[in-house]
């Protein structure tokens, strides 16, 4: 709900309010954000009070208001030039140099709004928009604010508009700002780089400048455009969080300022850097969508305001809210080595056990049997695939799968025909050799031939079998960054315009096709991506624990039905660790589910394992891909961590309970919910697990008649025909025992004393899953 009110306009949603006024002066200012409050006409509490400026304080215009440095108060929309020393939103130059000053002109509500050539999300409740105006430059600024009241979102771009006759630079343009009183908060953002995507890290805000950014061409693995800020000292789900987010899938900046004053300013948009864009008379520049809410119930309250953004604006088209298939993709069972009758293979062995669809990965084109080759020759290698993507899809369909292919459309091998023929469409300066990333290099999407031709090869190929999923890679970063129109500061940008171009046809062209992003994993996890592709490959580390730090980090920010997790085998390709399969399955389940790996080389324990949890799955596919999550202890701090879906009414959910090292004095292992279930009774069990018996190594002796090798042939074949199963636990419990006491589960393991009923084996890495419904 907006209301414009004469001194001031009011943005709620179901539970938060954002206020902006106007200064004596005539800025705009930022009065308040956060829960949801009352209020009628009168706002001069929350107005700041300033009689009197500051030692070394510039004044605005003495003769309007004495009090008033624009340093110092909190402004919507900073610009530079006159007396605001903190980092501006807007930093643009004429001949008349950077000074700019904009006031404020009108405010109304807007039906609808759709940005040129980038994402939008979908209808808001109500738009305004707010415009500035800097009369004697002739420069015009409007500040459009959505409201999705149930998300508690509310969001924010920017459009400058040059109604002068003389040129202007943009140096900066955010695509928000915000001013708020600095009550103590800390920062959270999500770091990483190639299999180890998300981490979360917290900082103390201090005095002086964080940037969150990225560079890469992309929004990248290092820095996720996600961040919060969240009040100090809270638990995962109380206190003052506000979380930020940003509708682009390019070089982006957040700011983070706490100034001497005691204020912290947030920015988030375009990177500035390698940024520059020319404004001609009567051109318009418009940013992407920032994202923003607020919630006092923690990390977690703003972690599930953006979970329903999400879910119900970003995701569009005909997987919005849908469940998703489970997946075998062949990429770790075979890389580039495969052919027609493996691939079958597997599919019938995928099929055996309950999956959903058939995922070919890299190497069905050209000559690609490594990967310093044929990227941009997209026709199919028939020495592998003779019957062709059509007789192979037709032959997976036939087996009751859905058939799905993987593309890098944006790359280009050197080593390619394609590359032979066009040179000119590779990212390059003149004169220079281009550096190699993963032995390829970078289509440049700003030429419009580059994106026909993109459009062209997709249509063909998507056209030419059921091809009812896409995976869409994307391996390296953007280097040597040159524009044949010498516009080399829109560069970065127009790169990501084109893509978007790609996507809106290719997307629109397939409607019916499940789009999941991948940039070797997760260096383009972001919800510009998400407007055109559901899904979202987080990692390219499938290893159990790694996982765990890794969906912490990107559920934080993206939805369960986001996040591509896979089942892989162990030892881990990617850390040579070792973690028990229904581990790697618990943490997969989390999100949307896959499998990668050779199933026909499971044994029938593990076989058997993998049908139960595809079977266990499926039963509860909704409320794991789209219940409410929730993070109750957290891998970052912990060597524990319990994660917990629950439905919309509240009747069932699942808790998973994961552990990094087995303690030799473990302490009582509590489930507990937040204050989130009603007084109802719930039955709540254990989903049964599988014991190797090597788990026990020498100690089987202790039980088996004659002595025998542990690591031998007899241990070995008998772990692959059968197992012993995991405790059982089952509990009669009202939902206000599980809120406030807790379960207190049975004792894990501690070096003495076994039998199945009474003893949790869990090991490192071990985890368990709890199911609890109402009776
Ligand atoms: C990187 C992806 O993240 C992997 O899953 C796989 O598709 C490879 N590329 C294929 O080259």
């Amino acid at each position: 709900m907006i209301n414009i009110k004469k001194e001031f306009i009011k943005l709620d949603t179901n539970n938060t309010t954002y206020i902006i006024g106007v200064t004596t002066t005539n800025h705009l200012s930022q009065i308040y954000y956060g829960d949801k409050i009352t209020i009628d006409d009168d706002i001069s509490f929350l107005k700041e009070k300033w009689f009197y400026p500051h030692g070394f304080g510039v004044t605005y215009d003495q003769s309007v208001d004495p009090g008033i440095s624009l340093d110092y108060i909190s402004l919507e929309y900073p610009s530079v030039g006159k007396g605001d020393f903190r980092e501006a939103a807007l930093v643009i130059s004429s001949v008349d140099g950077y000074t700019f000053d904009f006031k404020f002109d009108s405010a109304k509500l807007i039906d609808d709004y759709k940005l040129e050539g980038l994402p939008t999300p979908l209808k808001a409740d109500q738009n305004l928009l707010v415009t500035l105006k800097d009369d004697i430059a002739k420069v015009k600024l409007e500040l459009i604010y959505s409201v999705y009241e149930k998300s508690d979102v509310i969001t924010r771009t920017t459009r400058l508009i040059n109604e002068s006759n003389k040129e202007i630079k943009i140096h900066n343009i955010a695509s928000m700002s915000l001013d708020m009183v600095d009550e103590g908060y800390e920062l959270l953002n999500y770091n990483g780089g190639w299999i180890t995507e998300m981490h979360q890290s917290v900082k103390n805000l201090e005095p002086g400048i964080y940037v969150n950014d990225s560079k890469n061409g992309t929004s990248s693995n290092k820095h996720n455009p996600f961040f919060m800020l969240k009040e100090k000292n809270r638990s995962l789900n109380d206190g003052k969080c506000f979380g930020f987010n940003l509708v682009y899938s390019g070089n982006h900046k957040e700011v983070i300022e706490v100034n001497t004053y005691h204020r912290i300013r947030v920015q988030s948009g375009i990177n500035s850097y390698c940024f520059e864009e020319t404004l001609l008379e009567n051109e318009t520049f418009e940013t992407p969508v920032a994202v923003l809410t607020f919630s006092s119930k923690g990390q977690n309250g703003v972690s599930q305001n953006m979970h329903h953004f999400t879910n119900n604006y970003i995701v569009r088209g005909k997987w919005a809210n849908k469940e998703r298939p489970v997946l075998l993709n062949n990429w770790e069972a075979t890389y580039f080595n495969f052919n027609e009758a493996k691939i079958l293979s597997l599919a019938k062995k995928a099929k055996e056990v309950g999956i959903e669809l058939f995922v070919l990965d890299d190497g069905w084109f050209g000559d690609r049997n490594n990967d310093d080759r044929a990227l941009g020759d997209w026709e199919v290698n028939l020495k592998k695939l003779p019957h062709d993507l059509k007789g192979l899809a037709d032959k997976i369909n036939k087996m009751g799968l859905m058939f799905g292919l993987w593309f890098e459309p944006e790359m280009i091998s050197e080593n390619s025909r394609c590359y032979e023929a066009h040179p000119e469409y590779a990212i390059k300066c003149p004169n220079r050799k281009p550096s190699l990333g993963r032995n390829q290099l970078v289509m440049d999407l700003t030429k419009v031939e580059v994106q026909d031709y993109i459009i062209s090869f997709l249509t063909k190929i998507l056209s030419s079998a059921n091809i009812e999923y896409v995976k869409w890679d994307m391996n390296r970063n953007l280097t040597d960054i040159y524009d044949s129109s010498l516009n080399h500061g829109s560069f970065y940008h127009r790169y990501v315009k084109g893509l978007y171009r790609v996507l809106e046809e290719v997307t629109s062209k397939f409607p019916d096709i499940l789009f999941e992003s991948c940039s070797g994993g997760g260096n383009r996890t972001d919800l510009g991506m998400m407007c055109y592709m559901p899904q979202n490959w987080a990692s390219d580390d499938t290893d159990g624990f790694e996982r765990m730090l890794i969906q912490s980090g990107v559920s934080a920010a993206y939805p369960l039905s986001t996040i591509g997790a896979h089942v892989s085998t162990s030892p881990s390709h990617q850390l040579l660790r070792r973690t028990p399969i229904d581990t790697r399955f618990n943490v997969a389940m989390f999100g949307v589910l896959g499998y990668e790996l050779d199933l026909g080389k499971l044994s029938k324990v593990e076989k058997q394992i993998v049908k139960d949890q595809i079977a266990f799955y499926k039963e509860h596919r909704r409320l794991l891909q789209y219940g409410t999550f929730y993070q109750l202890k957290s891998i970052y701090n912990n060597n524990q961590m319990i994660w917990m879906v629950l439905s919309e009414d509240k009747k069932e959910g699942i808790y998973g309970f994961y552990q990094a090292i087995a303690s030799a004095r473990p302490g009582i292992d509590v489930l507990r919910t937040v204050d989130v279930l009603n007084d109802e009774l719930y039955h709540i069990e254990v989903r049964p697990q599988k014991i190797d018996i090597k788990t026990f190594g020498e100690l089987l002796n202790r039980i088996t008649p004659v002595n025998i090798n542990s690591e031998g042939i007899l241990v070995h074949a008998i772990s692959r025909r059968m197992a012993m199963n995991s405790e059982k636990e089952v509990y009669d419990v009202y939902g206000n025992v599980l809120n406030a006491g807790g379960i207190r589960l049975k004792n894990q393991w501690a070096g003495t004393g076994w039998d199945q009923d009474t003893v949790r084996l869990l090991g490192d890495f071990g985890s368990r899953v709890y199911y609890f419904k109402v009776k």
